[in-house]
């Protein structure tokens, strides 16, 4: 059973608030967005297998768990999805990332692709699609229409801001995947902005306002 689950955490609403100001600088807007993909992802990897060992203490033997090491690849949808790829890594330090250059329309609001390259091994790949904002959900559903082309079924996509018409949208074209997110907002405008959304996530992330 897919799962939609908005995580809960007065340190995710604390960081929220930063980015969402208009006042935050690049600097400390780009820190919020890797602190809110380290505690969204946390959740997000709550189901990694894990195998017992065995580790030898300073007092005794004891029976640990590790993460079993399965073929885990991050893919930030391009450009603010690599705003969040340096708080995965910390989580998942030894995941591979494929890369999708997705550029929406400002018009018709349909997203274009310019880059798509995903490592090897896609029948046992499990993949964490990474992108903070989830607004008409054009992007993630084109996204992961391309992962999936590539026979990939493991799909959990993580944001940080969720618009109930991207949520709606991406669980209608791909209901067997996870959708993580920091919170749901409102509504978009009739710009395809999220309200009350944080403003353009790309531009803020590298300072292109
Ligand atoms: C933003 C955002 C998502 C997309 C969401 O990217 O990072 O990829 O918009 O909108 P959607 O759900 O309506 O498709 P944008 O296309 O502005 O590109 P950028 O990351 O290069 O700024
Ligand atoms: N992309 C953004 O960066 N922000 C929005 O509000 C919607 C799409």
């Amino acid at each position: 059973m897919s799962k939609i689950v908005i995580v809960e955490h007065p340190i995710i609403k604390d960081y929220l608030s930063k980015i969402r100001n208009k006042e935050t600088n690049t600097k400390e807007f780009r820190n919020a967005v890797k602190q809110l993909s380290v505690l969204i992802g946390y959740e997000a990897t709550r189901n990694l297998k894990t195998q017992n060992i065995k580790v030898q203490t300073p007092l005794c033997m004891t029976q640990c768990e590790e993460l079993v090491n399965e073929d885990i690849t991050i893919v930030p949808i391009l450009r603010a999805g690599l705003g969040m790829l340096e708080g995965m890594l910390e989580l998942l330090p030894s995941a591979r990332v494929g890369h999708i250059g997705l550029e929406r329309n400002e018009e018709t609001l349909k997203p274009r692709e310019y880059y798509f390259k995903m490592p090897g091994n896609y029948e046992t790949m499990q993949t964490f699609v990474i992108d903070p904002m989830l607004a008409t959900g054009g992007s993630a559903v084109d996204a992961i229409d391309k992962i999936k082309e590539k026979g990939i079924k493991n799909i959990t996509f993580i944001c940080v801001i969720a618009a109930p018409e991207g949520v709606d949208r991406l669980k209608e074209a791909h209901p067997d995947i996870n959708i993580y997110m920091g919170t749901l907002d409102d509504h978009l405008n009739e710009k395809g902005y999220i309200v009350p959304g944080l403003g353009d996530a790309g531009d803020r992330i590298f300072g292109t306002l």
